[in-house]
């Protein structure tokens, strides 16, 4: 079985596709983790947002050090960003895409299939998944709970900041000419504004076989 988990930043959809994994016995690939990655060895390699070139960036994507992706560097708000201008070059979208693929077809060993979660896993790197889901949430509930997260991981943040920072992501991976931030047409829409980590998980299992 392959479960595409999409959705804007910060929306939960991280929390969701780790869940479902568990849950159903799946592998899981956080494929936002891989936009990061490059992003991260940009900002290791000393490379400003404004100073990025395709080039680069192709060549960041292509030596991705798979092994660093569970760095807790590769979650703080400047490496979000940088992910979200380095997916917006495709060079990068295509050096990641049979990773991404591969990891669905033959998972690790141990597992039946997997849940990858990002951006365009169900319109672009999966569109034969079983299951889709498009998970959202109001902009303002999404900032105030990735404040919460980055301060209890001891980043001093502000809401006012994390939230105009969380809108110009979505913006950027909505507008961008390859891959765009949608649902698919036939996704399962999630609005976890009102929903808490386990009525989420709940409603998206209920649309998943078993
Ligand atoms: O899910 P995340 O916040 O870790 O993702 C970081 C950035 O990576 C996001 O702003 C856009 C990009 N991304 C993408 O373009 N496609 C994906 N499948 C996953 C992430």
């Amino acid at each position: 079985m392959i479960i595409a988990v999409d959705g804007t930043a910060a929306s939960g959809k991280g929390t969701l596709a780790k869940r479902l994994a568990t849950t159903l016995g799946l592998a899981h690939l956080d494929t936002g983790a891989l936009y990061r990655g490059v992003g991260y060895a940009l900002i290791i390699e000393g490379f400003s947002t404004q100073e990025i070139t395709p080039y680069h960036a192709e060549n960041a994507a292509k030596n991705l050090d798979f092994s660093l992706l569970d760095k807790p560097e590769l979650r703080t708000p400047e490496a979000g960003e940088m992910a979200s201008i380095v997916a917006a070059i495709p060079e990068v979208r295509q050096a990641l895409l049979d990773a991404q693929r591969q990891f669905a077809q033959s998972p690790p060993e141990g597992f039946d299939g997997a849940v990858l979660d990002g951006r365009d896993i169900g319109t672009v790197v999966l569109p034969d998944a079983d299951v889709k889901f498009f998970v959202d949430a109001d902009l303002a509930i999404r900032a105030d709970r990735r404040t919460k997260e980055l301060i209890n991981q001891g980043h001093a943040v502000m809401l006012p900041e994390i939230q105009t920072a969380l809108a110009a992501r979505d913006e950027r991976d909505m507008s961008r000419k390859q891959a765009p931030l949608k649902p698919a047409e036939d996704a399962i829409m999630i609005d976890t504004s009102d929903l808490d980590v386990e009525m989420m998980v709940k409603t998206a299992l209920s649309h998943c076989p078993q």
